[in-house]
């Protein structure tokens, strides 16, 4: 396997050729001065959810190679998802491009957060990726069970090895990333956590503000909810979008991407899903439109 160094830089140059005029906007990883696509591609779902689904892993290889010619160069994954099948289908649609061009995220399962079962776990997940690291390893949900310390202290073994640039934590409320901060050798990176404009437990809590003062990367996932949007939400929601002439789900993102130290990863599974979002990118809110979706919580 190739070792990596902490200060290994992407270069995005060949991906930025490509996308033509939609542009992807970036932001710093933590304070590690790499930046990285400020959208980046989620994809449970993708290769099925709990377990595999390979009816369509064509289609999802291409759809997958279509989001990183679009920019989408930053992929959220996890050893869970497909039950490994979605880390096989990135791991072929990732040949055709240089791997330092691209971001690849994967997350251990709480049930393997001791040191050999973590170690087994990121072996696993780098051989269905096909590759020799992984950008950014998160534990993707805490498990009371397993001392911290031990499975941050795998986590170093794993950069040590070459196997992992960087490592960040999932699902972490602001105390337990603050113990995870204070027990980790190697620097905590972010924390991906659920944020959206109605699910906003980041800024109840306190977490928000302590990942952007101390350079944490708050990593929102699930941005566009899924789930229905209230009634007053989704009013306020379609009047910014009207003054854009942009999607209520654009006006979602924008939201996310306009907060400091906040990156989003939208799953989208076709092409016209990836595209809109992406276009999110070139909305400017003002700051009545963002203090109006602020006052929604
Ligand atoms: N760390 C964790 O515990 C955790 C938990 C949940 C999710 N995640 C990560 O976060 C990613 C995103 O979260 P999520 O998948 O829960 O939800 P999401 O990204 O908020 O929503 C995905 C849904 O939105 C649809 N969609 C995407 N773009 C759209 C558009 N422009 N207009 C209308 N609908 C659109 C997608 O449909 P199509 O598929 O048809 O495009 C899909 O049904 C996941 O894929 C995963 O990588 C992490």
């Amino acid at each position: 396997m190739n070792s990596i160094t902490v200060s290994q830089k992407m270069s995005y140059n060949n991906i930025r050729l490509i996308q033509g005029v939609l542009r992807m906007i970036y932001k710093e990883l933590g304070r590690t001065g790499e930046k990285i696509p400020a959208l980046g591609l989620g994809t449970w779902g993708i290769g099925g959810f709990e377990t595999p689904d390979y009816s369509k892993d064509e289609e999802m290889v291409e759809l997958l190679k279509t989001a990183i010619k679009m920019g989408y160069t930053h992929i959220d994954t996890a050893e869970y998802y497909g039950g490994g099948h979605t880390e096989e289908l990135i791991g072929r649609a990732i040949k055709e491009f240089k791997r330092e061009d691209l971001f690849i995220v994967s997350k251990v399962w709480p049930t393997h957060l001791r040191r050999d079962d973590l170690l087994r776990s990121l072996e696993n997940t780098l051989k269905r990726l096909d590759t020799d690291y992984v950008d950014l390893y998160l534990i993707h949900w805490p498990n009371p069970e397993v001392p911290l310390e031990e499975t941050l202290s795998a986590m170093a073994e794993g950069v040590r090895q070459g196997l992992i640039r960087y490592i960040g934590v999932s699902n972490f409320d602001r105390r337990l990333l603050e113990e995870a901060i204070n027990k980790s050798e190697e620097p905590i990176v972010c924390d991906q956590v659920k944020y959206n404009i109605e699910d906003r437990e980041p800024e109840k809590d306190g977490l928000l503000e302590f990942c952007q003062k101390n350079g944490i990367t708050l990593v929102a996932y699930s941005p566009l909810r899924r789930t229905l949007l209230s009634e007053k939400v989704k009013t306020a929601l379609e009047n910014v979008a009207k003054n854009h002439n942009a999607t209520v789900f654009q006006i979602m993102l924008a939201w996310l991407l306009a907060k400091p130290g906040v990156v989003a990863i939208p799953k989208a599974g076709r092409v016209e899903h990836l595209r809109e979002n992406l276009e999110a990118t070139k909305i400017n809110l003002t700051e009545e439109e963002v203090k109006l979706l602020d006052s929604l919580a």
